[in-house]
């Protein structure tokens, strides 16, 4: 039949990319990070190679190889993409840092219930016009409480990357002075640039104060502080996204609470949340071998951080062996000597 004659030579070119792949080639496209995506690329030829799919294997690598070159062609006059960051003057600079994120919500693991929440803030916060518009504000000041690498730093730099905002971080230590008064006076510029240049603005780690610093005189002055805090906070009516971050939320006055229109709480992930994260981290080897319900349960009372941790460790010793395949037994040892540095 001579229609048959275009027909595929190779059977299913889509089983040996796997969905993280998949997911990891469009990311990197998203971002403009060219040589990850030229990485995933490889990695899909090399796991089709290993499958049976030399051919489709062999023309995936020319077709890199092909980009590539146009790509190299066309460089000089592309030059370097310029980033435009805000940079803080005056003051500003020993209070903030500033950067712009390339995380995704997409990048994290996290229960349903908090990314749907997340997802709101990115709706509400993307159709804010519409909102004030009909009087309504959209969200904006939220408390993320938790447990240590659970994932509220990176909360913030996802909302950053999802808005194309900067990411300006407060160094609640460079707030605190010796000299009474100097604080407020700290804490008004921040909030000025709160509402002069839109942007995610995260003071991380507030319980850092409560529990290092215990005289008297630090108690008072941390009170202080956070009492301008949230005069500051219920005053501001700007367009920026203002986060709180912390571990403690016992140390924390409950007054701050009412100030934020949500509280957000993280906690240590589920099998199934660790999985994600453990799939995530080793997106781009073959981890064909890995059993996921022993390695999720090897993961059980640590961290998102910590899992991450070990996925790199086992990762790196797979590369150190020359191979792309992540052992099974490699990543369990490495979650379990999380359990022993975890205390
Ligand atoms: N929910 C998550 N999903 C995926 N990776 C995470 C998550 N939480 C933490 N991580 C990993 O751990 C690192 C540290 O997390 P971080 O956001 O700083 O934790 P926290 O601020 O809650 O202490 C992150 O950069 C990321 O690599
Ligand atoms: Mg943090």
């Amino acid at each position: 039949m001579p229609h048959c004659v275009h027909s595929w030579s190779y059977r299913d070119p889509f089983s040996v990319a796997t969905a993280d792949q998949v997911k990891a080639l469009i990311r990197s496209h998203a971002d403009g990070d060219e040589s990850r995506f030229y990485a995933v690329a490889i990695q899909v030829a090399a796991q089709a190679a290993r499958s049976g799919h030399g051919k489709f294997s062999q023309e995936l690598r020319e077709l890199v190889d092909q980009v590539k070159a146009r790509a190299k062609a066309f460089e000089p006059a592309r030059g370097p993409k310029p980033v435009p960051l805000a940079q803080p003057r005056g003051e500003l600079p020993g209070l903030l840092t500033a950067c712009y994120p390339k995380t995704r919500l997409a990048d994290m693991a996290l229960p349903n219930l908090l990314s749907s929440r997340l997802e709101r803030v990115l709706t509400e916060q993307r159709e804010r016009g519409r909102l004030r518009e009909h009087g309504f504000s959209p969200i904006r000041k939220l408390l993320l409480v938790g447990p240590p690498g659970t994932g509220k730093t990176m909360t913030a730099s996802a909302l950053a990357g999802e808005l194309g905002l900067p990411l300006f971080s407060i160094q609640l230590d460079g707030l605190i002075t010796k000299y009474m008064g100097e604080t407020a006076a700290k804490l008004r510029l921040v909030f000025d640039a709160i509402q002069s240049t839109r942007g995610v603005y995260l003071f991380d780690e507030f319980d850092a104060l409560g529990v290092e610093r215990s005289s008297t005189n630090d108690v008072g002055e941390i009170r202080r502080v956070l009492n301008s805090f949230l005069q500051f906070l219920e005053q501001d009516d700007s367009d920026s996204i203002v986060l709180g971050a912390t571990n403690h939320v016992g140390l924390l006055d409950r007054a701050l609470f009412r100030r934020f229109d949500a509280v957000l709480e993280y906690s240590l992930p589920s099998e199934e949340v660790a999985t994600h994260v453990m799939r995530g981290r080793l997106a781009l080897l073959d981890t064909s071998n890995i059993e996921w319900p022993a390695a999720a349960k090897a993961a059980d009372g640590l961290s998102h951080a910590e899992i991450s941790m070990a996925c790199e460790q086992a990762a790196k010793n797979a590369i150190l062996d020359h191979t792309t395949a992540v052992r099974a037994s490699g990543l369990v040892t490495a979650l379990k000597e999380r359990h022993c540095t975890h205390a």
